[in-house]
């Protein structure tokens, strides 16, 4: 094991809600307490692949001491993957040698760990990982920071929705984040009391929701609200805003909320609009839970550093961070299990 004195630092995929929260704690646990010199890695495994004048920024105490409540990254975001092209995780490890990086902290959902874990597995590079995503959908940690922000944002807009759609007697279809897993979804519809919630996990049934507004507009409510991930499909297909993916071959997934307001009109004869809520649910300040767990999840990351637990990615386990093997990252997505689902159907109508 060779020994540690510049720890690396990057960020990778979407932004979530804490990711500051994070760096700060790794930046000034590993500067405290254990003496290392820190550095940020800028705009995820771009940096290694096309560094810029800008790719390595110094951090120090006062870089990191009041960035918890900011949105976003200081470190920046790409979705490169550098296992795409032959010759690239050569680059890269090559890279962080030139830059005197001897240890690496990967704050990333599936994909940024899932190259994290090839590149220790394949040139033994010491790194650690951090999970990241809005979406909730890990399965080797209880849950992830940015995730409560997403569901308070996403909750905050219904309710505000709810009185508009009062107001002009109206259904308004609202689309939340989630591919394949609707957990912010399954969280804001229950918290907003939304008449109808529908996830990626369970096809939903026209026919049962155009009654759930028959019924309520033949009892004087012609009007409700109805959350709706971005990821739900009516038949097999996701529906896309083009067929552009990006390097780890995702598609842009947007037009559900649209396309089912348009539906609902026809079928129930009610006014509908949709509303897109998009990148607002990334963006702003942390909530106060998803400041603690990032704080708690980076103080984890350098003590690992410390250890030595290479291949390692920090996780949630009832309320211990725990170390985990990186490959559990990238095992399954965990989705809304079916009972889950069905405390939000309570609430249907
Ligand atoms: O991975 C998180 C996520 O927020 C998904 O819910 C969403 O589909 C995607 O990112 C949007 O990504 P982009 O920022 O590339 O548009």
């Amino acid at each position: 094991m060779a020994e540690v004195k510049r720890v690396g630092m990057l960020t990778g995929g979407g932004d979530a809600p804490g990711l500051n929260g994070v760096i700060r704690a790794v930046t000034m646990r590993c500067i405290e307490d254990y003496g290392y010199e820190v550095v940020g890695l800028k705009r995820g495994w771009k940096s290694l692949l096309s560094p810029e004048d800008d790719t390595v920024m110094e951090l120090g105490l006062d870089d990191v001491r009041y960035i918890l409540q900011e949105g976003g990254t200081i470190l920046g975001s790409s979705r490169t993957n550098p296992y795409k092209n032959e010759g690239d995780p050569e680059r890269v490890v090559k890279q962080l040698e030139e830059f005197g990086v001897d240890a690496l902290v990967a704050i990333g959902g599936d994909d940024t760990l899932g190259v994290a874990k090839r590149l220790h597995d394949d040139f033994g590079l010491q790194i650690i990982g951090c999970p990241k995503t809005i979406d909730n959908d890990l399965s080797a940690t209880d849950t992830t920071f940015g995730y409560d922000t997403a569901v308070a944002i996403a909750t905050d807009a219904i309710d505000k929705l709810r009185t508009t759609a009062k107001s002009h007697e109206r259904i308004l279809v609202v689309e939340v984040m989630g591919r394949h897993a609707g957990w912010i979804t399954w969280g804001a519809g229950i918290a907003s009391a939304a008449n109808v919630t529908l996830i990626p996990e369970v096809e939903p049934d026209l026919d049962e929701i155009t009654n759930i507004f028959k019924t309520r507009a033949a009892n004087g409510e012609k009007w409700g609200l109805v959350a709706v991930s971005e990821g739900v499909t009516f038949s097999e297909d996701f529906v896309t805003q083009n067929a552009e993916k990006d390097e780890f071959g995702h598609v842009r997934l947007g037009g559900v909320a649209e396309g089912l307001a348009n539906e609902l009109k026809e079928r129930t004869g009610i006014d509908t609009r949709h509303v897109v809520l998009g990148h607002l649910q990334r963006g702003g300040t942390p909530t106060a839970n998803d400041r603690i767990l990032s704080t708690r999840y980076g103080l984890r990351a350098a003590e690992a550093i410390n250890n030595g637990e290479w291949g390692k990615m920090v996780a949630l386990r009832g309320n211990e961070i725990v170390t985990v093997d990186l490959s559990e990252a990238t095992d399954e997505t965990k989705t809304v299990p079916r009972d889950l689902y069905a405390a939000a159907e309570t609430f249907f109508g």
